[in-house]
């Protein structure tokens, strides 16, 4: 595996998931929280990894960890508690503490503006589903990137518009928990147009500017035509409806006859804001899906499978690195790509604490398999620049509360003590080789 010396090796967060509710207003998951059977285990994000309190010594580990990169994100009701009225001077302050130390450490922060944390009050306004909520995503945007784009050179305006819509606005298992299949794809839409809107105000050529993606390749379980035809119409919904509207600026054509009467209101300059040129793209992967056709199922007729010879993780993905470079390569083919880089792939595990050590051998497989899955996907010409494992520690996994650990640091959430797991200090030793080899 070799990695040119300015590869970025980080890990990311997100800011619901990890810094606590303290001197910030509410959120649409706060709200959601707080609705009893929503979250496996009954928590919330209150506390998280009280990261609010302890940012210092979480710089302090991953400079330890030897990463060069930080992936995290901005709780836009930290910085605007009512979503934009009114903007929080400390919120603004915590976020330039972090950034500046992360700096001093030689640690590159990447920043998401959005990861799911909407101001409550523009939820009650109908959140996503409200066609002006993407033009205060932008606006919110721009003030962002006006305080600190001194210092942060790599933005990605939302993360994982699919996973927000689709799964809060069809499956209901994340923010705002609602059930239909028109609200998800109207959200999608608002949300990848807010992506567009904001990329035009931010309007900054000396900035990195993009959005993170989640990718799925989809496989057919068996050879047969009806398999194949699941597979495609699942990867078209998955993927393609995605990344052709921002890289294309239309969506596909196969995909929008298949959601019939379900498709979004698009207004007639939509799909070109939404295809505002963009510098870089962040992927994230965690698994692939095999998958069977059903014909009673609504479109894309899609009937997960489980691989029989597979190995799962705790949240039940199959462990599959060649899905990440097989996906890698054929955005290559179909799309004229920006720089990409994986901003989130990792798994979540049993992980025991035990003498003050946590042995996850499988999770240091996971990380040399996908690693590797990437160096492959560079030599096939892939314009990867960074990889960031999800996470840097344990933290508030969304509908599973604290039930899963996906972290290089263990998070012990009796008295919030760290431990860096062996997959954390192998991580280190990997990233010390790389750049011995390549200095
Ligand atoms: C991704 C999310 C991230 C985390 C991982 C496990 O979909 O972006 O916040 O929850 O899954």
């Amino acid at each position: 595996m070799t990695f040119p010396s300015d590869f970025i090796f980080g890990a990311a967060t997100s800011a619901y998931q990890i810094e606590g509710a303290t001197g910030r207003g509410r959120s649409i998951w706060d709200r959601f929280c707080d609705q009893p059977g929503n979250i496996a285990d009954g928590s919330n994000g209150d506390v998280a990894c009280d990261h609010v309190h302890r940012w210092q010594s979480d710089v302090e580990l991953m400079a330890g960890m030897n990463l060069n990169g930080y992936r995290f994100s901005f709780a836009w009701p930290r910085l605007f508690p009512q979503g934009n009225q009114q903007s929080n001077a400390q919120g603004f302050d915590f976020y330039d503490q972090l950034i500046d130390t992360l700096l001093q450490k030689g640690i590159t922060p990447y920043a998401t503006l959005y990861h799911w944390d909407l101001p409550e009050s523009l939820g009650d306004q109908g959140g996503w589903l409200n066609r002006d909520t993407p033009y205060r995503f932008a606006e919110f945007a721009e003030q962002v990137v006006n305080r600190f784009g001194d210092r942060v050179q790599h933005w990605a305006t939302l993360n994982e518009p699919r996973c927000a819509a689709f799964v809060g606005h069809l499956e209901g298992r994340h923010a705002p928990g609602l059930k239909s299949i028109a609200s998800a794809l109207q959200a999608a839409h608002h949300m990848l147009l807010g992506h567009g809107l904001a990329i035009q105000s931010i309007n900054r050529k000396d900035l990195d500017l993009g959005i993170v993606l989640d990718i799925k390749p989809y496989y057919p379980s068996t050879a047969s035509a009806d398999a194949q035809k699941a597979a495609q119409q699942g990867d078209g919904v998955f993927n393609r409806w995605f990344f052709d509207a921002v890289l294309k600026g239309q969506y596909p054509e196969d995909i929008w006859l298949g959601f019939a009467e379900d498709v979004p209101e698009v207004l007639e300059s939509d799909m070109s804001i939404i295809n505002a040129p963009i510098s870089s793209l962040g992927v994230n992967y965690y698994t692939r899906s095999l998958v069977e056709w059903d014909g009673e199922a609504p479109f894309p007729n899609v009937k997960p499978v489980k691989n029989p010879q597979g190995r799962y993780t705790t949240m039940d993905c199959e462990i599959f690195p060649e899905g990440l470079e097989a996906m890698l390569v054929r955005l290559n083919e179909d799309y004229s790509l920006p720089n990409l880089y994986v901003a989130e792939t990792g798994a979540a595990l049993a992980d025991q604490l035990e003498n003050g050590q946590v042995h996850d051998p499988l999770r240091i497989q996971y990380l040399n398999g996908h690693l590797k899955a990437v160096a492959n996907a560079r030599k096939q010409g892939v314009p990867v620049t960074g990889y960031f494992n999800w996470s840097l520690m344990d933290n508030f996994e969304w509908g599973h509360g604290f039930t899963q650990r996906f972290g290089l640091v263990y998070v012990d959430y009796a008295n919030q003590k760290r431990y860096v797991k062996s997959s954390g200090r192998w991580f280190a030793e990997f990233i010390a080789e790389q750049q011995l080899t390549t200095a």
